[in-house]
Formats: C-alpha cells, sequence, structure tokens
C-alpha cells in the first residue's frame, strides 16, 4: 500500500547522477562505500526535487547498503525532502525555547497567512511550511529556516508579512 508521505512518481535518475555517485564512492577506501550516502542522497534531491522511497533504494543498492539504514539518514537530517516541496520551504524551530518566546503567535500567524498548516503546500505551489526541531539559534527564538539557508529571526508578525511577500514578490520577478 503506497504511503501518502511518500509519494511515487520521482523520474529514473539520470546517468550523470550515476556518475556522480560514482566520484563520491571513490573518495572512500573501497570498503566504506557507504560514506557516501548523504553526498548521494544530495545528489538525488538537486536533481529530483526530493528523496522519494524509491531513489532510496536505489542509493542503498549502489552503496551495498540496507535500505532502512539510507531512510534513517533521509528522515534524520531536515534538509533532505521526503515529498515535494514548494518553491520555498519554511522549517519552523517548535521547540521549547522557541515556542517560549512567540513562536506559537508566529507560526499560527504563518498558517494564516499561508493558508496551510503544519507540513502544506500553498495551493500555487509556492511554499511549504515544515516542522524543524531546534535550529542551534535559540538567543534569536523564534526562528525559522528558510530553503534550508536563510534564518528568520525574532519572527514577529510584521517581519513574517514582509518575508512572505517578499519572496511573493521576487518570485514573480524571477518569472517576468
Ligand atoms: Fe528554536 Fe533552538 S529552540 S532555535
Amino acid at each position: 500500500m503506497s504511503n501518502p508521505h511518500f509519494p511515487a512518481g520521482a523520474k529514473p535518475l539520470s546517468a550523470s547522477a550515476f556518475d556522480r555517485f560514482a566520484r563520491e564512492v571513490a573518495k572512500y577506501p573501497a570498503e566504506q562505500a557507504q560514506s557516501a550516502v548523504m553526498a548521494c542522497l544530495a545528489i538525488v534531491q538537486q536533481e529530483q526535487g526530493f528523496v522519494s522511497l524509491e531513489s532510496e533504494k536505489v542509493v542503498a543498492d549502489f552503496l551495498g547498503m540496507p535500505q532502512i539504514a539510507v531512510h534513517e539518514v533521509t528522515t534524520f537530517y531536515n534538509m533532505y525532502n521526503q515529498q515535494p516541496t514548494g518553491r520555498f520551504k519554511l522549517n519552523v524551530c517548535t521547540n521549547l525555547p522557541c515556542q517560549l518566546r512567540d513562536g506559537v503567535t508566529a507560526l499560527s500567524h504563518l498558517e494564516k497567512k499561508l493558508g496551510v498548516t503544519m507540513g502544506g503546500t500553498t495551493d500555487d505551489g509556492m511554499f511549504t511550511l515544515q516542522q524543524s526541531e531546534c535550529l542551534g539559534a535559540c538567543a534569536d527564538s523564534p526562528v525559522m529556516l528558510v530553503n534550508d539557508r536563510t534564518m528568520c529571526s525574532f519572527m514577529s508578525n510584521e517581519k513574517l508579512d514582509q518575508l512572505i511577500d517578499g519572496l511573493r514578490a521576487s518570485s514573480k520577478e524571477d518569472a517576468a
């Protein structure tokens, strides 16, 4: 039975992805090919936008390791998407320090503004809202990470409005 959280449908990986896998594996001693697992998963995600169960199996077979071990890596790190995401991935920290400093208000404002709940993607495919464990910036809480790179600190409703509106505007400019 298919799991709605792990949709099938990713295209087969390209020959170039396998070439890149091989280059990553070559960086390690022959008996330690599994050390390349994170790099290989990153290659999958660059090519497909997320890491499907099918792709995990391909990586597992390539590296000679059990699929469950690959799945443990995929599910441990926030940076790997287990399903397609919107153009902007918003990882909101829901750990205690952020929650104690208006994190609940910030999250509920975001959900209302975007019209999605945690885990959802906006209808226009622009934003995906994801839960995150501590992002290591508790002193700046509440915080959120945009596309695994840009930290949004001290989130207030006004700041979130500016950020979301700015991202939407930049996306329209890119499309023009
Ligand atoms: Fe949110 Fe640490 S608890 S960044």
